[in-house]
């Protein structure tokens, strides 16, 4: 088992006195090589959840495992270790760098890891290979169509080899053909790779094609 969240709440503060309940006792595990789909209304907390998975924010209470490890009560500093060397991130904004190439974007979280070298550039090659963009290796972010950033985005989730990979709506900013080759690809690199995928999408192809469907209702999974 990759990761594991043991009865995960989560509360927002609303104004002095009130309280958002956004998640209310969520418990979920991963395993590798899963494709698994977050579905539920816009303000379900799907976001919220992904966040916590990824470790890019913390629970208000509840337990979280990765590999094995309670990594709850670790400090940042520990926990962003544990982040960037084992999880990716795809948002529904690519969020690439608007200055750096496509392969320097690709390259960017080996460049966060202080390690570029002949084997991470190589490996950068690959993953736009693998994505269909080898002949943007030069090209700007603006110099790509949309499909073609969320690609690149898709490479560079790749870049550290992570254990698990989170999508937060990866096509809902693209058309139909756009969003499906970009599904097809997910699919593709799971097959490649054994590559584990949580995706939050409201495409309902895509959730019928994942694994497993979890769907968040009020905070709860239904
Ligand atoms: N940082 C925050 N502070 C306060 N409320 C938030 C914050 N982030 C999200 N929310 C609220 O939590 C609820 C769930 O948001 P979110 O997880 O983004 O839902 P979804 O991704 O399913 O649309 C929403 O009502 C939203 O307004
Ligand atoms: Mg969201």
């Amino acid at each position: 088992m990759i990761l594991e969240v043991k009865n995960i709440h989560k509360q927002y503060r609303a104004g002095i006195s009130n309280q958002l309940n956004v998640l209310k006792g969520v418990s979920l595990s991963f395993n590798s090589g899963e494709i698994i789909s977050v579905v539920g209304q816009s303000g379900a907390g799907k976001s919220t959840l992904v966040h916590i998975l990824g470790l890019l924010d913390r629970p208000s209470s509840g337990e979280i495992i990765f590999e094995g490890k309670d990594v709850t009560n670790l400090s940042d500093e520990q926990i962003s270790k544990i982040r960037n060397l084992n999880i990716g991130f795809v948002f529904q904004f690519h969020h690439l760098l608007p200055e750096f190439t496509a392969l320097e974007n690709v390259m960017m979280p080996a460049m966060i890891a202080r390690k570029i070298g002949k084997v991470e550039i190589e490996k950068a090659k690959e993953f736009l290979n693998e994505v269909g963009l080898d002949q943007r290796e030069n090209h700007r972010p603006n110099e790509l169509s949309g499909g073609e950033q969320q690609r690149v985005a898709v490479a560079r989730s790749l870049m550290n080899s992570p254990k698990i990979i989170f999508a937060d709506e990866p096509s809902g900013n693209l058309d139909a053909e756009n969003a499906e080759k970009l599904h097809d690809l997910l699919f593709n690199l799971r097959k490649k790779y054994n590559q584990s995928f949580v995706i939050v999408t409201h495409n309902k192809e895509l959730a019928n094609r994942s694994d497993r469907i979890i769907t968040l209702s009020n905070g709860m999974i239904v």
